[in-house]
C-alpha cells in the first residue's frame, strides 16, 4: 500500500506496568525482532503499519508508552484519540497483573469512551516461572467484558493475531460503514491530510513537552 494513499487512521496504544514487554510486542509485530536487552521506553514512541480491511485502507499508528510510573503523567496525555487499547502484564510477575484495574481505570479517566481494551499476558515461553494463572487471567477479562490472549513477545506466540484482533475490532466498532465517523476524525485533526507529507513521527499536537518525550519506535 503506498503510505500516503489510505483511507482512515487509526490510534491504538500499549499500556501496563515497566518491563512487561510492550516494545517487544511491537517490535516483534511491525519488524519480527525480539531484543534480549532492550531499554526502558523513555516517555512514548510509535510505530505504523498499513493493513486493508473490505477493501479500506488503514494507517495503524501503534503507541508504545513507558510503564514506569515517573513518566505517568506525560504518558496519560497520549490516551486520547486511542480507539484501542493493549493493556499487558507478565505472566511471571503477578504485581504486573495486580496493576491492571489500575490501567483500565487510567484509561477511563483519560482515554476516549467506548475505547477497545484488550487484555495481554506476555512471556508464556516462561511457563516454569508463571505466577499468573491464566483462568484467573480470564475471569478477570470476562469482569471487564474485554478480550484477552496470552502472549510470547520472544518466540511471537500470537503477536500477529492479538493486532489483527484489536485493528479488527477497532474497525468494525468505528469505521466500517460510517462516513461520519470518518469525517469527525477528519475533524479532530487524527486522519492525516492525504496531501500533507507528513513524517510518521509526528502528532497532531504540538505541545512541547509532550514533543521531547516521543520518537520514532520502528
Ligand atoms: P517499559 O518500556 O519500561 O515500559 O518496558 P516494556 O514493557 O516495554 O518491556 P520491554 O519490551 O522493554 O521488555 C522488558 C524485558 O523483558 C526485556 O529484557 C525483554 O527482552 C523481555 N521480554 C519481553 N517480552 C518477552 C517475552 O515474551 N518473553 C521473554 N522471555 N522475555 C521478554
Ligand atoms: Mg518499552
Amino acid at each position: 500500500m503506498n503510505e500516503e494513499n489510505y483511507d482512515y487512521i487509526m490510534k491504538l496504544i500499549l499500556l501496563g506496568d515497566s518491563s512487561v514487554g510492550k516494545t517487544n510486542i511491537l517490535t516483534k509485530y511491525l519488524k519480527n525482532f525480539f531484543d534480549p536487552d532492550s531499554k526502558a521506553t523513555v516517555g512514548v514512541e510509535f510505530g505504523t503499519k498499513s493493513v486493508e480491511i473490505e477493501g479500506k485502507k488503514i494507517k495503524v499508528q501503534i503507541w508504545d508508552t513507558a510503564g514506569e510510573e515517573r513518566y505517568k503523567s506525560i504518558t496519560s496525555t497520549y490516551y486520547k484519540g486511542a480507539k484501542g487499547a493493549f493493556i499487558v502484564y507478565d505472566i511471571t510477575r503477578k504485581i504486573t497483573f495486580e496493576s491492571i484495574d489500575k490501567w483500565i481505570g487510567d484509561l477511563k479517566n483519560n482515554g476516549d469512551e467506548n475505547i477497545i481494551i484488550y487484555l495481554v499476558g506476555n512471556k508464556n515461553d516462561l511457563n516454569d516461572k508463571r505466577e499468573v494463572d491464566k483462568n484467573e487471567a480470564m475471569n478477570k477479562a470476562e469482569k471487564y467484558n474485554i478480550a484477552f490472549m496470552e502472549t510470547s513477545a520472544l518466540s511471537g506466540d500470537n503477536i500477529q493475531k492479538i493486532f489483527q484482533d484489536l485493528i479488527e475490532k477497532v474497525y468494525v466498532n468505528f469505521f466500517r460503514n460510517s462516513k461520519a465517523n470518518k469525517e469527525k476524525e477528519v475533524n479532530k485533526g487524527i486522519e492525516l491530510n492525504k496531501n500533507n507529507k507528513e513524517n510518521d513521527n509526528k502528532t497532531t499536537d504540538n505541545n512541547e513537552r509532550k514533543q521531547k518525550t516521543e520518537r520514532k519506535c520502528c
